[in-house]
């Protein structure tokens, strides 16, 4: 048995796999690859927007699939040791509106809570997340006159010591203590305080809430009574419809609702590439259950959810999970069992850690609201035991463009060893193209037996047709956007009928007949 055929190519040792990666890197193979470019590039870009290319919109979709496929098609098997075991549980799709009646925003919470405190500077005005912020004060220094150095939270240390070099301080941070920039010793002296990007001190305003949802105006007259917001989560779409869902299809508690789609958020400080973005899509599924089994869903949904995310690529090391702390729980989620993050390793995060999905116990917060603004009554009503109440919810909610960050940064492989110097170890199952033809040459019978066998595969796999180039140079590109198998045509093909394989992590080749393609990719596409 050949190694291909052995291993999945994304399970198979990377050579380089410890090797750092560098988000200049990434971000700049996301480009040359056409999987992600700044939105409006040839007007500069927008801050916080992105477009995604030609090869980026087939993996965000295979991503987007694969979490359709493991929630409404496919849903888990239920709980061990519970009255749901051996079954699977019932979740349905549904596709709800951007804008919603603006009353909903109220209920949910979200015009008068949802911000962010934010700080200003006069002189460079630039706006910045306080809880973004760490104040540096050189220990050496005058205690009874500090001198604080406000840096951005996630920065490299040399981008620190050279902001610190600049303002004239010491350039070692081991000689500074830090406080959080929201902390009152902060607020109450920032007179004293450096701006990130400031040359004077005491330019930064006092941190003020800001509101995070993008409005917009309703029809040709505009004016406040016309004023609607562009959801800022796709989880509201699918409490506004419980009562459709409960009324029109044979759900029954405990169900899920599950939702995949744009939101947006006027983040103060969107950055590290896709991670924070203001136009971003998440895959949420909001779990309708008894209050009484809220832990055992809770738990199952964080086990599920843990195990979707390894099963499609992304390693164990680097991956964690972590409870909010009291003071970081959304209003939602403030009684009940909290929320746990799913957290991964992001280039920008490492050591540390960033959120990809968190599980939230949002108690019966949304449904009530809702029942208490609108009038409608959201209760339910068990059709066995005829006990009324108003369903807890669990919630599932990842990012669906932080999860192809996490997937790109995964599989992004360096290896000095091979002309692209670079490969993407995309699980097969993700990979925007599952394999190339490449016709060794553009003449003779090479490009009629490749496109023959492009032909026969296409209806079947996303296939990539390459022609042009030296082979060399195809093999590069193949390797950098991580396409699992590469067959190639030669003349050997025309004599006996066999074609070249090449492994992408391996990049060993074999022999194998040609009219063996299909059966090889079907049975190293594995399906997850
Ligand atoms: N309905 C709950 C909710 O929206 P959240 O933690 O604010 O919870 C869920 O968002 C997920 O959406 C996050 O775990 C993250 O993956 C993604 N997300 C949130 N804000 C984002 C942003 N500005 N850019 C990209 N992804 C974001």
């Amino acid at each position: 048995m050949s190694v291909a055929q052995e291993q999945n190519p994304a399970e198979t040792a990377a050579p380089e796999k410890d090797a750092p990666k560098d988000m200049k890197d990434i971000v700049a193979l996301c480009k040359r690859r056409g999987f992600i470019f700044p939105a409006s590039d040839i007007y500069g870009g927008i801050n916080g927007f992105w477009d995604y290319g030609p090869l980026g919109v087939e993996l965000k979709n295979n991503l987007r699939d694969l979490w359709w496929k493991h929630m409404v098609t496919c849903p888990p098997i239920g709980p061990a040791g519970t009255a749901y075991e051996g079954q699977p549980v019932d979740i349905v799709g549904l596709d709800s509106a951007i804008i919603q009646n603006p009353k909903a925003w109220e209920a949910s919470g979200h015009v008068g809570g949802f911000s962010d405190p934010m700080v200003d500077c006069r002189e460079t005005k630039l706006r910045y997340r306080a809880d973004h912020l760490t104040a540096y004060s050189w220990k050496k220094g005058n205690p009874d006159k500090p001198v604080y150095i406000a840096l951005q939270d996630g920065m490299e240390n040399e981008d620190k010591i050279k902001r610190l070099k600049k303002l004239g301080f010491s350039q070692d941070l081991a000689e500074y203590d830090t406080i959080p920039l929201t902390d009152d010793r902060i607020t109450s002296n920032l007179d004293k305080v450096y701006g990130p990007d400031a040359k004077e001190i005491g330019t930064l305003t006092p941190p003020k809430q800001f509101n995070l949802m993008f409005h917009t105006f309703i029809g040709a007259t505009g004016g406040e009574d016309n004023k609607a917001y562009l959801r800022p989560e796709t989880a509201q779409g699918i409490f506004l419809n419980f009562k459709n869902v409960v009324d029109s299809s044979r759900v029954r508690i405990p169900f899920g609702i599950a939702q995949i789609g744009k939101a947006f958020r006027n983040e103060v400080n969107p950055r590290n590439f896709i991670f924070r973005s203001r136009e971003f899509e998440q895959m949420e599924m909001e779990w309708f259950c008894h209050p009484d089994e809220v832990k055992i869903w809770r738990d199952f949904w964080f086990a599920e959810r843990t195990k979707f995310w390894k099963a499609i690529g992304l390693k164990s090391d680097n991956l964690r999970m972590r409870d909010h702390d009291s003071d970081e729980l959304s209003h939602y989620a403030k009684a009940g069992l909290g929320t746990a993050d799913i957290e991964y390793r992001f280039p920008f995060t490492a050591p540390d850690f960033g959120e990809l999905e968190g599980i939230a116990h949002r108690c019966d917060f949304d449904l009530t609201q809702h029942q208490k603004h609108s009038g409608v009554k959201l209760e339910y009503q068990d059709p066995v035991t005829q006990e009324k109440f108003t369903p807890h919810v669990i919630e599932p909610a990842a990012g669906l463009t932080r999860g192809v960050l996490a997937m790109i940064t995964e599989a992004y492989t360096p290896d000095p060893s091979r002309p692209s110097g670079v490969y993407l170890n995309l699980h097969p199952a993700l990979a925007p193209k599952k394999a190339a033809i490449l016709p060794l040459t553009a003449k003779d019978q090479h490009p009629v037996i490749a496109t023959k066998l492009y032909m026969e595969l296409r209806n079947e796999f996303a296939i990539d047709l390459d022609i042009k180039q030296n082979i060399g140079k195809r093999y590069a590109r193949q390797d950098e956007i991580g396409t699992p198998y590469c067959f190639t045509i030669d003349d050997q093909t025309v004599t006996d009928n066999t074609v070249t394989v090449r492994e992408r992590n391996t990049m060993k080749q074999e022999r194998i007949p040609l009219d063996s393609v299909a059966d090889y990719l079907r049975k190293n596409i594995r399906a997850v």
